[in-house]
């Protein structure tokens, strides 16, 4: 199943409420929370305080991307705020295989994230237990920038493999999804699809999440 997951990083935080109001009314089903301490990533962003608040104003999962050094010591505090889905880097996490578990006893979702030059054969010893895999399709940091479709080979792969060994976990796409990538990346096996300039950088986010949800499902019927 396709899913839309916005990604707040681009929304007007001044009415952040109303915005992922919006993004819901066009048919997301996820609000992707991207978490930065200027460490892991050269930027800054959001912590508990505004999940909590979002908590109060959506029952859509909210999907906490940790791009933070020693995500260890934040996992209690962002399932505590209302965290549903937490994902921590591979690159950053010196025992994945603890981060993922300490997820699982919090009660959210795992996930583990790739970055663009990290292989999917990193994950190798962790996919019979994480819940979905984050594979970027941009260099983390910052929203709005250039989709990379060597990234694209990572999804068929992740695909595969799951299928080989009959696994569970889905596969989540984030950096450059928009009108112009979205199908190549459904193709490619991208089940749960992060986008925060094509929702929120112009126009619409209700218009805009329903025009890549069209032509996301547009892009299942091609798939062979
Ligand atoms: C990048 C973030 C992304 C980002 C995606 O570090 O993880 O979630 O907001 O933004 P777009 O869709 O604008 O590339
Ligand atoms: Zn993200």
């Amino acid at each position: 199943m396709i899913e839309l997951a916005p990604s707040i990083l681009s929304a007007d935080f001044a009415r952040l409420g109303e915005q992922v109001r919006a993004a819901g009314d066009g048919g997301a089903s996820v609000i992707h929370v991207d978490v930065m301490d200027g460490h892991f990533v050269p930027n800054l962003t959001i912590g508990p305080p505004i999940v909590k608040s979002l908590r109060k104003v959506t029952k859509l999962p909210l999907d906490c991307h940790l791009m933070i050094e020693n995500p260890d010591d934040f996992i209690p505090a962002f399932s505590e705020a209302g965290a549903d889905w937490i994902s921590v880097h591979q690159e950053a996490c010196r025992h994945l295989n603890r981060t993922l578990h300490l997820i699982k006893s919090h009660n959210c979702l795992a996930g583990a994230v790739i970055n663009p030059a990290t292989p999917v054969a990193a994950l190798a010893e962790v996919l019979d237990i994480v819940d979905y895999v984050l594979v970027m399709s941009v260099n983390p940091g910052f929203g709005g920038q250039k989709f990379i479709p060597g990234s694209l080979h990572k999804m068929r792969q992740l695909a595969e493999i799951r299928n080989q060994q009959g696994l569970a976990f889905r596969i989540e796409v984030d950096g450059g999804v928009a009108l112009d990538t979205v199908s190549e990346v459904v193709r490619a096996g991208g089940e749960i699809l992060v986008a925060g300039n094509a929702v929120f950088g112009h126009g619409d986010p209700t218009k805009n999440a329903e025009a890549l949800l069209k032509a996301a499902t547009e892009a299942t019927l091609l798939k062979v």
